[in-house]
């Protein structure tokens, strides 16, 4: 690994987790601080029910917690949305927004995301936008053009680019065991370095490019040392302690 690289670890618990889960919380925050991670930056993202009792207590932590979705309004009449202010009043510091599972199970169209994103980033929360291709799609070669459109529509032109995170999740890879080439990430990671440089310029530089789909303890490795990988973006593996502990364990 890179001794320079600056690795975001986060963790995304979808759907699971209980008020039981908090001692996972202290585990990590336990581990955080003997680690005395310079380069490595870790959050978990929760389900919305959670995420007071997790700031409550990582407060004192270097531990980042987050959520995995928000609104893409501020206030107001729109039932069971949660708007990024509400989630920076829980102490919040970070959100998800785009992820494949969000945009295929609730018809989030790029559109949708863009404003979400927008809406995010007007808070200070780390704004973490997911991309990536299915595999039909990946068969037809069509990889970089799908992530070049979701690029392009789901990100406003006003970005704050302290607060902007890209992961790139390839549909087929979520949760599946399946990882593509190295050399495959490499080029698509790059593709989208290049692609954010053109538009907002060097700046861009600045954004994280994370790496999401079956990452675990045995191609975490591997996987954070290619060029372009700044970090990434953990479905199952955050859910157990000592599974994201493994993968931790490769930062710094
Ligand atoms: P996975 O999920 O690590 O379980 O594949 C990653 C994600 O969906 O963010």
């Amino acid at each position: 690994m890179s001794k320079n690289k600056n690795l975001l670890i986060a963790g995304n618990w979808k759907m699971n987790g209980s008020r039981r889960s908090l001692s996972i919380v202290s585990l990590l925050m336990k581990y955080i601080k003997t680690k005395k991670f310079k380069n490595t930056h870790v959050l978990i993202c929760p389900p919305f029910t959670l995420i007071n009792s997790f700031t409550t207590l990582a407060k004192r932590s270097k531990l980042m917690v987050g959520a995995q979705d928000c609104s893409n309004k501020a206030l107001g009449a729109y039932t069971g949305e949660v708007s990024p202010s509400m989630l920076v009043d829980v102490g919040s510091q970070a959100v998800i927004l785009g992820h494949s599972e969000r945009r295929e199970y609730h018809n989030e169209s790029n559109k949708l995301i863009h404003d979400k994103v927008s809406n995010a980033l007007g808070t200070d929360l780390l704004t973490i936008v997911c991309l990536g291709e299915s595999l039909f799609q990946k068969k037809r070669g069509n990889t970089l053009r799908v992530i070049g459109e979701q690029l392009r529509k789901s990100l406003p032109d006003n970005i704050n680019v302290k607060n902007m995170v890209i992961a790139y999740e390839p549909i087929w890879a979520i949760g599946s065991g399946l990882i593509p080439e190295n050399d495959d990430i490499y080029k698509v990671h790059h593709f989208i370095s290049q692609k954010l440089i053109s538009r907002y310029g060097n700046k861009a530089k600045k954004i994280k490019i994370l790496y999401g789909g079956s990452v675990n303890k045995k191609n975490a490795s591997a996987i954070l040392s290619i060029q372009y990988v700044d970090g990434a973006l953990v479905g199952g593996a955050s859910l157990k302690f000592s599974d994201f502990k493994a993968i931790l364990e490769f930062c710094n």
